[in-house]
């Protein structure tokens, strides 16, 4: 434990808080490979997932991060067993119902990117009593993508935008980058400046596909369940170490 912590405050004393990223963005992948490896259940990865997910939402609190957006599911997970997609959902809530009083005390404000209303009620429910008891928190941010599809949310917005058009809210000539960003869930939010991919998958996986457009990609192979606080720490670092040119010199 004393070299755990050593090595923590180790990378801690690196990090430039001068230069800390607003927005990070995260793909919790391979909660199924940890636990194939240690011969348990997909369902244990998933549960031990979970813990990583309160531990990095509270330091990014103390860090000072303002936006964490976590990929919790994909509109293509509905691909999955129905036994599994289930257990993500209770695990959705339990977390919810666990959690929500720290994350209020914490000063953390709730939001969800993704089509709720297709969720189960009783999931619904949860998330709505989560959004509302944190809706005037200001400190971190936490955006829970789910039922999120980066192609879906193009869809809607393009939609919306063609209904404003129609109603007469918006003029054609207004249709740039800046107007389509107030049609996304991420409305209002800076775009991420640090992806971060667990498991080795070197993809985004219809992950804020618009948004992404010049975010920083960390890819590690260390699994979801087994990303600590000094994982969270180790992609700050790199990602202090980029040299951010947007198409500049
Ligand atoms: C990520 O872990 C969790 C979700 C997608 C909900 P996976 O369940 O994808 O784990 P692997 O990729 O099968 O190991
Ligand atoms: C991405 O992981 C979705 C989430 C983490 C919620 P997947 O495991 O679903 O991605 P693919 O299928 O390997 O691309
Ligand atoms: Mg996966």
């Amino acid at each position: 434990m004393i070299s755990i912590n050593k090595s923590i405050n180790n990378l801690k004393k690196k990090l430039d808080h001068n230069n800390l990223p607003k927005h990070i963005a995260i793909i919790m992948d391979g909660n199924g490979r940890w636990a194939k490896k240690k011969l348990l259940p997909r369902s244990a990865g998933h549960r031990e997932g979970v813990k990583r997910v309160r531990e990095i939402v509270e330091e990014c609190g103390n860090i000072g991060i303002d936006f964490l957006t976590i990929y919790a599911f994909s509109t293509e997970n509905w691909n999955r067993p129905k036994d599994e997609v289930n257990y993500l959902m209770s695990l959705l809530i339990e977390f919810l119902n666990k959690e929500l009083e720290t994350l209020h005390k914490n000063n953390v404000k709730i939001n969800v990117l993704g089509e709720i209303d297709a969720l189960e009620e009783n999931v619904q429910d949860e998330i709505k009593k989560a959004l509302i008891k944190t809706k005037n928190n200001s400190k971190l941010t936490l955006n829970i993508a789910l039922n999120y599809g980066g192609r879906k949310e193009i869809a809607l917005s393009l939609k919306h935008i063609i209904k404003d058009l129609n109603k007469g809210n918006i003029s054609i000539e207004e249709v740039d980058e800046n107007l389509i960003n107030d049609y996304l869930y991420t409305k209002g939010q800076p775009d991420p400046d640090l992806l971060i991919r667990t498991s080795g998958e070197l993809r985004i996986s219809n992950f804020l596909i618009y948004q992404l457009a010049y975010t920083e990609f960390y890819f590690t192979n260390v699994n979801w369940p087994d990303f600590k606080k000094k994982n969270l720490y180790k992609a700050l670092i790199e990602y202090q170490q980029r040299n951010r040119r947007f198409g500049g010199l």
